[in-house]
């Protein structure tokens, strides 16, 4: 008999109940443990494979594809951002790609404000301060942060992570301008009170610089030293998106040099390395990619990427394409 259920390679750890999506529509084979598999050897596993579900440490292009082979129909990344990914590549092939949109929005907001708050307000400085017992006491100029009320916060990409950073800024009394290729609509404006502004004059104008835009070639190091330098000097830089949109070590020079005032990252350049001079200044909060990282919105994104491969594998149509 010859064995016709579909092969299924998942790159790194999914949640259980992704896990049961897949089995239920084909053979499933993930990494036991789960590690970071070597290019060479994905390519050894990926062959014969009918669908592989990725995460964003994976390069999946036309090498990728080849070594699949003809019965690739889809691979499903389980993240929003698609950097990873030579889409045209998959595409030409007629394989379909899909990424998880809609379902990490309010965690990777949260994360980013956090990083707000802990920047401004000096969380991890504070904390570093007591786990070095190092002698101190209360006093009224003792540790001074910045508030956020009434404040301009300037989001680039004002997509669903950038309004639900919107939303979040309003709550604590911001002012919201945003800059991106185009203009939001009317409602999405009126609802959040965000104000269209030029990327140049954004830089100039706000107190908080949040950046929610994907990485593409054009965005590619967008906040260098020049950017940087157009900023205020009391402004602070949030990063959630991935690390290339900036120049880290223009930022690092920025941080030391008093050009910004400090900066909340949650993603880098060089992932899993950070700038040596980022982790020097106590200006900067820093956080290892954990935008998404609860346990209910990881389980929703895996979730979603294995009920594409579901639906694609059944002959129907994916959830969340990717058709650029
Ligand atoms: C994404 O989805 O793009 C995040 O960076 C990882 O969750």
């Amino acid at each position: 008999m010859t064995d016709t259920r579909p092969r299924i390679v998942v790159t790194r750890w999914i949640p259980e109940q992704a896990m049961d999506v897949l089995r239920d529509v084909g053979d499933v084979w993930a990494p036991d443990p789960d590690r970071a598999l070597p290019a060479e050897e994905l390519h050894r596993v990926l062959a014969g494979a009918d669908a592989a579900v990725v995460t964003l440490s994976e390069r999946v292009d036309a090498a990728f594809a080849d070594a699949a082979g003809a019965r690739l129909k889809i691979v499903a990344n389980v993240a929003v951002g698609y950097d990873n990914a030579d889409v045209p590549a998959l595409l030409d092939r007629g394989i379909v790609f899909t990424n998880t949109p809609g379902v990490l929005t309010d965690a990777t907001a949260d994360l980013a404000f956090g990083l707000l708050l802990a920047v401004t307000r000096r969380l991890g400085e504070g904390e570093r301060l007591l786990r070095s017992r190092t002698p101190w006491s209360f006093h009224l100029g003792f540790m001074l942060g910045t508030g956020l009320q009434g404040k301009t916060l300037g989001i680039v990409g004002l997509g669903q992570i950038g309004r639900a950073m919107a939303r979040r800024a309003l709550a604590f009394g911001m002012d919201i301008v945003y800059t991106g290729r185009r203009r939001a609509p009317v409602d999405v404006e009126e609802s959040l009170r965000a104000r269209y502004l030029p990327h140049d004059e954004l830089l100039r104008t706000a107190d908080v610089v949040s950046l929610h835009c994907p990485l593409t070639p054009q965005t590619r190091h967008l906040i260098d030293a020049d950017a940087l330098a157009a900023m205020k000097p009391s402004a602070f830089l949030i990063n959630t998106t991935r690390g290339p949109v900036v120049d880290e070590a223009a930022l690092a020079r920025a941080l030391r040099d008093g050009v910004i005032a400090g900066a909340g990252l949650d993603v880098f350049e060089r992932e899993p390395e950070v700038h040596p001079g980022l982790l020097e200044l106590d200006n900067v909060a820093l956080a290892p990619h954990l935008g998404s990282a609860t346990v209910e919105t990881r389980t929703a994104m895996a979730v979603l990427a294995a009920r594409n491969v579901a639906a694609v594998l059944r002959g129907g149509e994916p959830l969340t394409p990717v058709k650029e």
